[in-house]
Parts: structure tokens; C-alpha cells; sequence
């Protein structure tokens, strides 16, 4: 939608000029993205739950091949009798309690990986959080199916997100204007910078399909249609410990970008993604002192 081709103020050759707003998100890119945060947000918090009745993650395809978990949530009793909460990921051990192992449940100190806050459901309720995730994740994969497909046929992937020969050129320029906290105004606003595209374009190429692959190969009857799949993955608890992993690289990329969307301005960016109007900042005004007489 960045290439509304009548939009004059769109044309690099056109003159600077004052404040204007144009269209910037196609409504099925509003609509998917917002059903798409959602779904994430719900399947997160699904998922650690699921993950709470057995809060280990091994390597390989058997949880039974006694070798030690490489991330294990529990509770132990310290030194004084006190119980604690512990969390170990390969030799390192962790006091977690209040948060991961030991936290509380109905007020109640009681042993559990995640904390019943970020849980869904808030109590031990796995067969209930299956029944959120899955429908969230046919959910996730229905709303995607449609953003893909309008992204490749609506030439918004070509256009918007595929970085351009100069992009790839600014690659160096973009990565100290980002540690700067220096962002574009005016035109050059109007498009997304190159690590904004790159970034996108791994979370929909990579992340979220690999998020949806290793969740495949958890389920024996998807698994069925493709046998072996997930011994691709290096086996079914690799699929579970590569699913888990993901879904805190997803975290991360969300933190960053609500963060970029926060210093960037708040209101114009999520007003462009419920409205699809984006305001444009004037350019700073320089003069050109070349022409300039001595
Ligand atoms: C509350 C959380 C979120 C907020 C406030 C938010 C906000 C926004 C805004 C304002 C934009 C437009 C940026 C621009 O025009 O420069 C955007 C774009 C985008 N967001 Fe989010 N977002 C959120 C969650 C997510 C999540 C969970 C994902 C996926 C994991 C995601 C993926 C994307 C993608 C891929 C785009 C580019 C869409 C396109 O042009 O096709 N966002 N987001």
C-alpha cells in the first residue's frame, strides 16, 4: 500500500513539502496484522502452560534416553528448609523463585514453571490450554495463508517489503541511524528502511513458519502425513525445545518493534495500522548555499 502510485506526494522527484497524510496499510494488512498479534500473544501464553506439565527440554527424539534435560524448572528446598524455586539450563543453575519453578497460584506458593500471570489458563489446566493453542495456531496459519496470499498477488511483498538495490547499499547507513535513534522524515519516511524489511521478512519467511513446522512435528497425527518429519528436526523433543525457543524469538522481535513503533511515534504508526493514514513530518528545510553569491 506504501506505492498508492497516485499519491504525488510519493514521488521522490517532488519538491519537499509541509505536513500531508496518505494512505499507508492496505485494510487486509491491518486487519491480518492486528488478528496475527493476537493469535501470537494468546498462543504464547497457551503454550506455557502446556509447557508447565512438564517443564524440562531435551535434545533428540525421547525424553527417555537419560540424557539430562538441557533447561529443567523445578522446586527444591534450600540450605534452611526454605522451598525455592530453580531453574537450570545446561550446567547453570538459576534461583527463580517467584517467577519460574516457584511463584504463586490462587495465593498459594505452588511448584510450577511459568508464573500463573503469563499463563493461559491461569491454573494448572493443560487440557484447556491444548484447546486454546490449537485453535489459535489454525487460526494463526488460516490469517497468515490470507496475508501471504495478498502480499504476493496485491505486489505488496515485491514493492514494500523486498529491500531494493539501495537498500542493500544503505545497509551500513540504516544499522548507526538505528543506534543513533536517528529516523527518517519526510519522504524517505514513506517506505520502510532496510533492517525494518529485513526484520519483517524473517519473521514471516523464517520465524513464524519454522514456529508452525516444529509445532507440526509435536502433533503424531499431522506428523502422519509427513512420517519422519520431525526427525528432520533432530526428533520430536528438538521439535518441542526448537518450538519453545522460537516463541522467545518472536517475544523479542515484539518487544523491539513496539519499541521502535513507540520512539517513532506512537499514535501516527498504530493510528497507519488501524486507520491506514499515516502522517508524514515535513522535511527539515536546508539551504542550498552552493547557488549562494559572496
Ligand atoms: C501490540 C503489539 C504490536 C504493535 C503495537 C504493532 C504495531 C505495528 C505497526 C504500527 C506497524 C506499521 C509499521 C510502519 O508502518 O512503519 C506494524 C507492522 C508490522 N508488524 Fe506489528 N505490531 C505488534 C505486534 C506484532 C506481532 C506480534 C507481529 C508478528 C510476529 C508483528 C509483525 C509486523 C509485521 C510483519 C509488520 C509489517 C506489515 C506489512 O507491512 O506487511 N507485529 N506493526
Amino acid at each position: 500500500m506504501f506505492g498508492n502510485e497516485s499519491d504525488a506526494s510519493l514521488d521522490p522527484r517532488a519538491e519537499p513539502r509541509g505536513q500531508y497524510s496518505y494512505a499507508r496499510h492496505a485494510l487486509i494488512v491491518r486487519i491480518t496484522h492486528w488478528i496475527n498479534a493476537l493469535a501470537l500473544a494468546l498462543l504464547f501464553m497457551s503454550g506455557l502452560q502446556i509447557f508447565n506439565a512438564h517443564p524440562y527440554l531435551y535434545w533428540g527424539q525421547s525424553s527417555y534416553s537419560r540424557r539430562p534435560a538441557v533447561v529443567a524448572i523445578g522446586a527444591t528446598k534450600n540450605a534452611g528448609g526454605q522451598p525455592i524455586g530453580v531453574t537450570r539450563i545446561l550446567s547453570h543453575v538459576f534461583d527463580t523463585t517467584g517467577v519460574l519453578g516457584l511463584s504463586h497460584e490462587d495465593g498459594q506458593l505452588s511448584e510450577r514453571g511459568f508464573p500463573s500471570w503469563i499463563t493461559i489458563p491461569s491454573v494448572r489446566w493443560l487440557a484447556m490450554a491444548r484447546r486454546w493453542h490449537f485453535f489459535f495456531a489454525w487460526l494463526l496459519v488460516f490469517n497468515g495463508s490470507i496475508y501471504l496470499i495478498y502480499s504476493i498477488l496485491g505486489h505488496h511483498l515485491g514493492r514494500d517489503l523486498a529491500p531494493t538495490r539501495v537498500d542493500w547499499r544503505s545497509i551500513g547507513r540504516s544499522i548507526l541511524d538505528h543506534l543513533r535513534f536517528r529516523h527518517p522524515v519526510g519522504a524517505a519516511s514513506t517506505r520502510y528502511n532496510v533492517l525494518q524489511k529485513l526484520t519483517y521478512l524473517v519473521v514471516i519467511f523464517g520465524l513464524l513458519p519454522l514456529m508452525i513446522l516444529t509445532g507440526w512435528a509435536m502433533s503424531p497425527r499431522l506428523d502422519s502425513i509427513i512420517p519422519g518429519w520431525s526427525s528432520v528436526l533432530g526428533g520430536r523433543q528438538s521439535a518441542r525445545t526448537l518450538h519453545f525457543l522460537i516463541a522467545w524469538t518472536l517475544v523479542a522481535f515484539v518487544l523491539v518493534h513496539v519499541f521502535e513503533v513507540m520512539i517513532t511515534g506512537v499514535w501516527n504508526n498504530v493510528r497507519s495500522m488501524i486507520t491506514g493514514r499515516y502522517e508524514v513530518a515535513p522535511e527539515p528545510v536546508t539551504r542550498d548555499v552552493s547557488h549562494d553569491r559572496h
